[in-house]
């Protein structure tokens, strides 16, 4: 059977693409992670993506008249590279209609946060400064909203007295790097990616 294809989007520093592209390789022999789509040209996570000899493409969105035209080449890309899936793991930008049209229901986010308490570009942050007790993760399909798609998992993190912003960053980062992994094999079960 021929491997599902899928691709990452993301926008900085890349641990959720290296633990997702390792636990593919080591424990989904029918999954390949094929490209990185990248938003940001220096973001770390295309070196991480060389050393893994994944190839990544930059797209400059500004370079496009807005972000249908942008994400039109987008799915060129990833048409040509027979992609049935998408993985946002840090990707910090609303998915536009012709994308989510591309990609029906198998565009896929992590977030760190138990959404739908904090979405966007701080969630660990802005749970940490509300006083919240729990946190933790939560991955959901992709719709038009921010971080506000159907939930597939969560998983907590309690903060204790003791934690500051770093220590709690540091364990929803761990959690992240096992839950993202384990719901992708959840969805390959299902077939979410069988086109
Ligand atoms: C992750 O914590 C991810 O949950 C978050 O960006 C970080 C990327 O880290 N995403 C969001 O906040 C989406 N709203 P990484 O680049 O090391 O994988």
């Amino acid at each position: 059977m021929n491997p599902i294809r899928l691709a990452v989007f993301a926008s900085g520093n890349g641990t959720n693409f290296t633990a997702l592209v390792n636990y593919a390789k080591k424990q989904l022999p029918n999954v390949e992670i094929v490209r990185l789509i990248v938003d940001h040209k220096y973001a770390f996570v295309v070196q991480r993506a060389k050393k893994l000899e994944i190839p990544s493409t930059y797209i400059d969105y500004r370079k496009f008249k807005d972000k249908a035209a942008a994400e039109t080449e987008i799915i060129g890309r990833l048409k040509e590279d027979q992609v049935s899936g998408i993985l946002l793991a840090g990707f910090m930008r609303i998915i536009g209609p012709d994308l989510l049209l591309a990609f029906p229901n198998r565009i896929i986010n992590i977030h760190p946060a138990l959404l739908p308490s904090f979405p966007g570009r701080h969630g660990i942050e802005d749970a940490f400064e509300y006083g919240v007790k729990v946190t933790g993760v939560t991955i959901h399909y992709v719709d038009n909203g921010v971080d506000s798609g159907e939930i597939i998992a969560q998983a907590p993190v309690r903060i204790k007295e003791s934690d500051n912003l770093e220590s709690l960053e540091k364990r929803i980062h761990r959690l992240e790097h096992r839950l993202y992994p384990q719901t992708l094999r959840q969805l390959i079960k299902k077939g979410v990616f069988t086109v």
